[in-house]
């Protein structure tokens, strides 16, 4: 097992990552001082594959855990679903010392950090992430939340976890579209910040532990630069601004993944026609995306309906909307000077 550690305006925590480290989840969190009551936030399929080790662990090192699941799904990621978790919580008598753990993809830590941020205003929290877009993204930045019937992730906070326990070995049953969606992500921040990780993932030539921690560090690198998102953070934004448009426009039958991966290969074409960057960096991402069984072809909107997809429509000025954009491999810039019909050029087939 290895650690990477992340500092945030007051604290710093590990994300110890390795493979069938579930085991010694209670042994870690006994030797950061934590003990007694704990709630295991699951859902059905990962706690079925999963709970058993973690309560064993907790159990073995003198934790007394509850069992707490919600439903599994994207549509469960509401504050009713987090109301259930407070009676859970009340049910196992957690006290403000207690843990609560996440033990699942990122609905469900989004849900348990929201909670964790909540019950008797704040007590500690772990992640573990079992999907690989939790693993490389949403396990690790302290945001936190819920959906309501308007829109994604309106209500949340911002809870920073006391560990991160990575464990690559779960990924072994999580279903590929899953698993090709977290890809995206990990290449993603190949193509922000660390072209070895690119390179290698465009190769398949690295484990796939040490494909997670380098994707990982990415985050960890920007989320301790800008901890409450005002500014560089927005990188990680990277094919989001068309990718949210194309999962949109498919009623979300397109995965996340599949949306941002699409998304970056519009980015990377956008960036090469603005001479942001050359037409061999567009391609090599492209290509990238392409090995790694994602997809780059564009999807049948009428441009404009991608565009407004996109909130264009909504802003005053098109210029408004920002579009991170690499420059090379390894670097991204913002850009909120780009012309409509550069955007509209890269979405016409
Ligand atoms: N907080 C953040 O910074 C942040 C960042 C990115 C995304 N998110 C949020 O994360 C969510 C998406 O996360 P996701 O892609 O992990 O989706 P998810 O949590 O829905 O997981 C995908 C599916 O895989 C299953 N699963 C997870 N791990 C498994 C495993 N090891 N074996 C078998 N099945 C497994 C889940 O039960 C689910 O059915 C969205 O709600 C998004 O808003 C949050
Ligand atoms: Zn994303």
């Amino acid at each position: 097992m290895e650690t990477i550690p992340v500092k945030y305006p007051g604290g710093e925590y590990p994300v110890c990552w390795g493979e069938t480290i579930l085991p010694d989840a209670g042994r870690l969190l006994r030797a950061a001082g934590f003990g007694g009551a704990c709630a295991v936030v699951t859902n059905p399929v990962v706690g079925g594959h999963y709970a058993q080790p973690v309560l064993k662990s907790l159990t073995d090192h003198g934790f007394q855990p509850a069992l707490c699941e919600i439903p599994d799904g994207e549509a469960h990621k509401t504050l009713q679903t987090v109301a259930g978790l407070y009676d859970q919580f009340f049910a196992a008598g957690l006290d403000r010392k207690s843990l609560v753990l996440s033990l699942g993809g990122g609905v469900v830590g989004d849900q348990a950090g929201f909670a964790a941020a909540t019950y008797l205003r704040g007590v500690p929290f772990v992640q573990i992430p079992t999907s690989l877009l939790a693993m490389v993204d949403a396990g690790v930045g302290g945001k936190t939340g819920v959906d309501l019937p308007q829109g994604k992730n309106l209500v949340g906070a911002f809870k920073q976890p006391r560990m991160v326990i990575v464990d690559a070995a779960t990924l072994a049953t999580l279903p590929g579209p899953e698993f090709r969606s977290g890809l995206a992500e990990a290449l993603k921040h190949g193509i922000i910040a660390d072209p070895a990780l690119f390179e290698a993932m465009q190769q398949g030539a690295l484990p796939l532990p040490k494909m997670i921690a380098a994707a990982i560090q990415v985050k960890v690198d920007i989320v301790q630069a800008d901890p409450f998102e005002r500014g560089r953070r927005a990188v990680l934004n990277l094919g989001h601004t068309f990718g949210h448009a194309f999962e949109k426009l498919s009623g979300f039958q397109l995965r996340h993944g599949e949306g941002v991966a699409i998304g970056m290969a519009c980015a990377a074409r956008l960036a090469a026609n603005l001479g942001h960057c050359a037409p061999a960096v567009a391609d090599q991402i492209i290509s990238a995306i392409d090995f790694l069984g994602l997809p780059t072809a564009l999807p049948d909107h009428e441009p404009v309906a991608v565009w407004q997809a996109m909130g264009a429509d909504k802003k005053k000025e098109a210029g408004q909307l920002r579009f991170i954009l690499p420059t090379a491999i390894g670097q991204v810039d913002i850009f909120t000077d780009v012309p409509q019909a550069a955007v509209i050029e890269v979405l016409t087939k």
